[in-house]
């Protein structure tokens, strides 16, 4: 991680501040001294700072239930930030995990571990994201097939990567994508002459959404580490 990273994960400082510690020759790294913010340092490494060795809080990984008429944004807007339900300590410091849109609810990632996020969110990763999805129009039996082979979306050049659908009743199935484009189950549906009128992801991974609405939890170790 960057210095100026781990100074921020270690102290109180903000990251203009451990900069500003750092360019000033404040922060050694194993005996010597660091004045680039962007230095790569390694757990095992020796940071001191202010006569004492600095130690990174450990990363955070949590699951919400994410209600609707909340934004998948760190601040409030035209609805209230989903961090409004999360009273955790520095819940700046958390990113969100593939967002959802504001009239969707259900399973949301947070972490601070940009690496893990990255591990979840990258295309090359088909992470498949499993949503409940209720229609206007009762399902058509052969929308199962066109999600299998790909649909044509608006404004993108290639179609949708495989998806798999399973029929609940008349107007709810089940849809498992394993891409992230923007509205991705809404387009889908408008490709297929349908509308989306519920949205709700029950699904990331192998990760069920195991909380309360509104609530959270931390994941745990095993949990965590099955995105690596
Ligand atoms: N697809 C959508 O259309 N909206 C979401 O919030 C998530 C997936």
């Amino acid at each position: 991680m960057r210095l100026d990273k781990f100074l921020c994960k270690s102290t109180e400082l903000t990251r203009i501040a451990a900069t500003q510690c750092i360019e000033l020759g404040e922060v050694s790294v194993n005996d010597n001294v660091i004045t680039e913010a962007r230095f790569q340092v390694h757990e095992n490494n020796c940071v001191v700072w202010q006569g004492e060795r600095l130690v990174a809080r450990r990363s955070r990984y949590i699951m919400l239930h994410k209600p609707v008429d909340t934004l998948s944004s760190n601040v409030d807007g035209d609805y209230p930030s989903l961090f409004r339900c999360i009273d955790v300590d520095r819940a700046d410091d958390l990113h969100i995990v593939g967002r959802l849109d504001a009239d969707t609810s259900g399973l949301v990632l947070l972490t601070d571990d940009g690496r893990w996020s990255f591990e979840i969110i990258r295309p090359e990763k088909q992470c498949p994201k499993t949503y409940r999805v209720t229609l206007r129009d009762p399902i058509s039996d052969d929308v199962a097939a066109k999600f299998l082979v790909g649909v044509q979306l608006q404004n993108e050049a290639q179609l949708t990567a495989p998806a798999e659908l399973t029929r609940v009743t008349e107007k709810e199935v089940l849809l498992t994508i394993t891409e992230g484009k923007y509205h991705q189950v809404k387009r889908m549906f408008a490709a297929v002459g349908n509308r989306v009128n519920g949205l709700h992801r029950e699904q990331i991974g192998s990760l069920q959404l195991d909380v309360e609405l509104a609530q959270w939890r931390y994941l745990t170790a095993d949990e965590v580490a099955k995105f690596l």
